[in-house]
């Protein structure tokens, strides 16, 4: 697995997020912001889709606090799955923060599988093929 760590993964984040956040989504080469929405326009989580070397990887994902728990984030991972797998691109990984509870079980349920050598590590790299 590639090295590639998100900066700043986990529950840090803001819903919306901040003007100084935005600037820095926009710093980040070849990345893509994705914003869910529930149907009628309403915006209900995000994700950032980076291309590195043959992986597509995962950051920023956040889901509007007050609708947490319906299977939204699943949702939005699901469909960026599915647009890995439209790109042909092989695999999909990610960093969390070991502490990220909720993120890790959203992560493991889809198949997303930890590096063991970053198991103990503050952020844990996890991937798993499209
Ligand atoms: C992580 C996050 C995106 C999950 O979004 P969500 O819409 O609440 O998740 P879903 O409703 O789709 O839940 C899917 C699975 O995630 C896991 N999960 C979600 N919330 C959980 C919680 N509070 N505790 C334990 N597991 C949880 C469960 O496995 C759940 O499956 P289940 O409903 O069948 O039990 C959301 O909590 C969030 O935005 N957190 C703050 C930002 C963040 O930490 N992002 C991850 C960065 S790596």
């Amino acid at each position: 697995m590639a090295a590639a760590v998100p900066a700043r993964p986990g529950p840090w984040m803001t819903w919306p997020f901040l003007p100084d956040e935005l600037d820095d989504l926009q710093r980040r080469p070849g990345a893509t912001a994705w914003i869910l929405d529930t149907g009628d326009g309403e915006p209900v989580g995000h994700v950032q889709l980076t291309p590195v070397d043959d992986a597509l990887r995962i950051g920023r994902l956040i889901v509007d606090p007050t609708m947490r728990g319906q299977g939204w984030g699943r949702r939005i991972l699901v469909l960026a799955l599915e647009h890995a797998r439209a790109g042909g691109v092989p695999r999909v990984q990610l960093g969390v923060l070991a502490s990220n509870t909720p993120a890790r079980r959203l992560y493991e349920s889809l198949g997303f599988v930890a590096d063991t050598e970053t198991l103990d590590a503050p952020i844990v790299l996890m991937a798993r093929n499209v």
